[in-house]
């Protein structure tokens, strides 16, 4: 198997190529005046399996077309397989439709990467594993939370409450729990699907001088966590961290999460930013390992 090293994910490519030992493919790149994206493999594939590992975070539509025009140079340059290594898979979260005339995002992307020659996915926490039967090719989902937990395990944090700051990240919480070894639990998050506006409630939840780390799938506006450590507050917490595996920290989302209480913000190098202080490379290792074991 070849690594290519998508654009989005220089670093965790050449990571992951360190940590299986495949041959890198290196990928040239560019943007035309216009934004058009150009790239160009630097490197054989022919009968090879390759793996493109490409994150599709902010500049998502960018980084997606970046990602099907390496698989298609993959396919074009007589690559056996492809698999497309997409640690934050963008459009993940419209996997329904939720309001009459809208479209099932992800399922368009699906296609989209299908027809370019990609033949397997591999994705770090999808928003809902659900969203992976809009896929007609094989796509796994693997999960960063334990990663994350170990990370709190080394601050001294075992112990601490896991908090999922919405019921669809419960199973979050539990992953994270069973590494901290503490309590876990969630708020209550409603939506209006108009305004995209939020609001959590507290169901009965007992965090009075605890550490509690809220884990989350994604931080974007940062306005979920805000509002955990809002409640966490006034149920006495005493510190407050945040984990989550996809860090798009959007417009001033650290500011906002760190004015509001919260210690740090652990994010992975999905998203590489400097609250990437936790990698997931040796996790896509081993699932490639495994790929080309199976
Ligand atoms: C949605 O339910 C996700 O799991 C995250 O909670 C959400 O995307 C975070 O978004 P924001 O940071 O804008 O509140």
């Amino acid at each position: 198997m070849k690594i290519i090293l998508g654009p989005a994910s220089t670093a965790l490519a050449e990571r992951i190529a360190e940590l299986t030992g495949y041959e890198k493919v290196p990928v040239i790149y560019k943007t035309f005046p216009d934004g058009e994206n150009y790239i160009r493999l630097e490197g054989t594939v022919k009968d090879d399996n390759v793996a493109i590992v490409q994150t599709s975070s902010v500049p998502q539509d960018s980084h997606l077309m970046q990602l099907a025009f390496m698989a298609a140079a993959a396919k074009n340059n007589k690559a056996r397989k492809v698999t497309a290594v997409v640690p934050y898979l963008a459009y993940a979260r419209q996997d329904k439709v939720f309001l009459p005339g809208e479209n099932v995002s992800i399922e368009t992307i699906a296609h989209m990467l299908k027809a370019a020659g990609v033949d397997a996915l591999i994705t770090v926490n999808i928003h809902a594993e659900s969203a992976l039967n809009k896929f007609s090719f094989p796509a796994k989902n693997l999960s960063a939370i334990a990663l994350l937990a170990e990370y709190f395990v080394q601050k001294d944090c075992r112990k601490a409450f896991a908090l999922a700051p919405d019921k669809g990240a419960m199973y979050i919480a539990q992953q994270a729990q069973s590494v901290l070894q503490g309590e876990a639990g969630n708020l209550e998050k409603q939506r209006d699907r108009y305004t995209g506006q939020t609001s959590q409630t507290d169901k009965g939840l007992n965090v009075k001088g605890q550490t509690v780390i809220i884990f989350d799938d994604i931080i974007s506006t940062g306005g979920t966590i805000v509002g955990a450590a809002k409640i966490l507050r006034q149920l006495g917490a005493t510190r407050i961290y945040t984990a989550c595996v996809h860090g798009l920290l959007i417009g001033d989302a650290e500011k906002r999460i760190l004015n509001a209480g919260v210690k740090e913000i652990v994010g992975t190098d999905s998203v590489p930013s400097h609250i990437s202080k936790v990698s997931i490379a040796p996790l896509i290792a081993k699932a490639l390992k495994a790929l080309k074991s199976g």
